[in-house]
């Protein structure tokens, strides 16, 4: 008898009103994803009938100014040529903003005015998006709760990253938590917004054939890749700070991590997905400095060729010649519990690699014993890939007969699910799935206090013997696949990272 239970939307409805208040509202993240996002979702009817956007920033623009500006973003960065001209007005219609230097106590009620001056302000679920930089998040939650706009239905968004270490996270937390309560704070990490990565829990759950074999018995190993082409971009300032530890691993990487390893919850919806992900969290093995000197490579782009045209080094693209941030990173680790013990979990990241592209590969064991000791050809372990970007889609690689009279001919085949083909249907931006659960209130796919900081914990080691040691990262050519050092931490063990490249 199938399960059947209340699914999350039912048991969050759509609230009838919502205000949805982005600090940074002139900024990058703002333009180029969330208005976007909150376009697509009006497009399709499933924000509220009675929803403002609120965009706070210091410039100086009026409600038509910001209208012209969003107009022109969507036009950049929304669907293009596929663009509703209805659904544009729509939105632009929603879209108001406010000019407030959030370090300017008089500029505040401007603000509270245009917040507080709705009907039924009591029961409008008012959502405050901190797109901005987390020295102020402390200033604006206190004005938030000052002003009496932090009560329920009210909610907090934060990007990541969460701090830059366990004391600074801490810190973010204690403030905006000394303002919202942990139910109203919603910890964005997109990964876990990306359809493919919410198709991995469905996958291991909504299936039974895989779960007998996902343990140690019959998994060799899982690699975890998310490799890029582009640099940092004009984000040096940032990324020179944050380094791809802090930036991907901590975060993203870790993130996947957890839904590859973790146990079966009793329900998605509840708070089950995040207590089972921080069991994981804690059960990573603890990083000695010996363990990092051995286990992890770090290392950082020179000049190279990236998809045919030259780049920079880091160093110049960013201005940087005597940091020591590493723009890649190899490691690997394991889950100290029961059902992974001793299976590895190796992970990479990197900037200008040779392609972009994020990728789950879940590799099992070898037959116990061969029953084909005159086989020909040749055979690879099975294997399922999860790509999660781009084509999103899975693979099963299994050796199979090749067809003719003789003896066993044998062949790697794989069994091939391309969410395109079989959907037909367009996989929608992580931000557009975010921010609906936001406006819903459904916090399965955010980042809880304990879990962020739980993934800054196991990280801390890390970082400070890196400090301590202060070696360069490892150089490798922009548009390679990282320093050669990767390759040897994963050969040493007989194994090697999985091709990624298109059959
Ligand atoms: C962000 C990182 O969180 O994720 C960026 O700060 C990175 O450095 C980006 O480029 C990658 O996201 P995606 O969705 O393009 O894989």
């Amino acid at each position: 008898m199938p399960l059947s239970r209340a699914t999350s939307p039912a048991s969050h409805p759509l609230p009838e009103r919502c205000d949805f208040t982005v600090f940074g509202g002139t900024g990058d993240l703002a333009l180029r994803k969330l208005l976007p996002a909150l376009y697509q979702c009006d497009l399709e009817g499933r924000l509220p009938d009675d929803t403002r956007v609120v965009a706070v920033s210091r410039a100086s623009y009026d409600d038509e100014g910001y209208r012209s500006l969003a107009r022109a973003a969507l036009a950049e960065h929304g669907p293009g040529d596929e663009q509703d001209p209805a659904a544009v007005e729509r939105l632009l219609g929603r879209l108001h903003h406010v000019t407030l230097d959030v370090t300017d106590e008089h500029d505040w009620h401007h603000l509270y005015g245009v917040l507080k001056d709705r009907e039924e302000f009591a029961s409008t679920v008012r959502v405050f998006y901190l797109a901005v930089a987390p020295r102020l998040y402390e200033t604006i939650c206190d004005h938030l709760g000052r002003g009496g706009l932090a009560a329920e239905p009210a909610r907090v968004v934060l990007e990541k990253p969460i701090g830059h270490d366990l004391a600074s996270a801490r810190q973010v937390n204690d403030v905006v938590g000394g303002v919202f309560d942990e139910s109203q704070i919603f910890r964005i990490d997109h990964y876990l917004g990306k359809e493919s990565v919410q198709n991995l829990l469905v996958t291991r759950f909504a299936n039974t054939f895989l779960e007998p074999l996902w343990n140690s018995q019959w998994v060799d190993h899982v690699q975890i890749t998310v490799s890029e082409t582009l640099g940092v971009g004009d984000r040096g300032a940032y990324y020179d700070q944050a380094g791809a530890l802090r930036d991907m691993v901590q975060n993203h990487l870790l993130q996947l991590l957890c839904l590859v390893a973790m146990e079966p919850p009793i329900e998605v919806g509840r708070e089950d997905v995040r207590d089972e992900k921080l069991k994981v969290l804690q059960a990573l093995a603890p990083m000695t400095p010996e363990d990092v000197d051995r286990d992890i490579v770090r290392g950082r782009y020179r000049a190279g060729h990236v998809e045919g045209e030259s780049v920079p080094s880091y160093a110049d693209e960013v201005g940087a010649d005597e940091s020591l941030t590493e723009t890649f990173v190899a490691l690997r680790t394991e889950v100290q519990n029961w059902r992974w013990a001793g299976v590895p979990f190796y992970l990479r990241t990197g900037k200008r690699m040779d392609q972009r592209l994020s990728e789950i590969a879940i590799v099992f064991k070898e037959p116990p014993t061969d029953v084909f000791p005159h086989r020909e050809g040749l055979t690879e372990p099975n294997k399922l890939t999860i790509r999660v970007s781009p084509d999103e889609g899975m693979k099963l690689h299994l050796t199979a007969k090749e067809p003719g009279p003789g003896g066993y001919r044998m062949r790697p085949v794989s069994l091939d699910l391309s969410y395109a083909t079989a959907f037909a249907k367009r996989s929608p931006d992580a931000y557009e799935r975010l921010l609906m659960d936001v406006i819903r209130g459904i916090p399965t796919l955010f980042m809880r206090r304990d879990e962020v900081e739980a993934a800054w914990a196991w990280c801390e080691p890390i970082l400070r013997h890196w400090e301590s040691t202060g070696l360069p990262p490892k150089m490798y050519p922009a548009g390679s696949q990282g320093p050669s050092a990767a390759f040897t931490l994963i050969e040493r063990d007989g194994r090697s990272w999985q091709e990624y490249l298109p059959e």
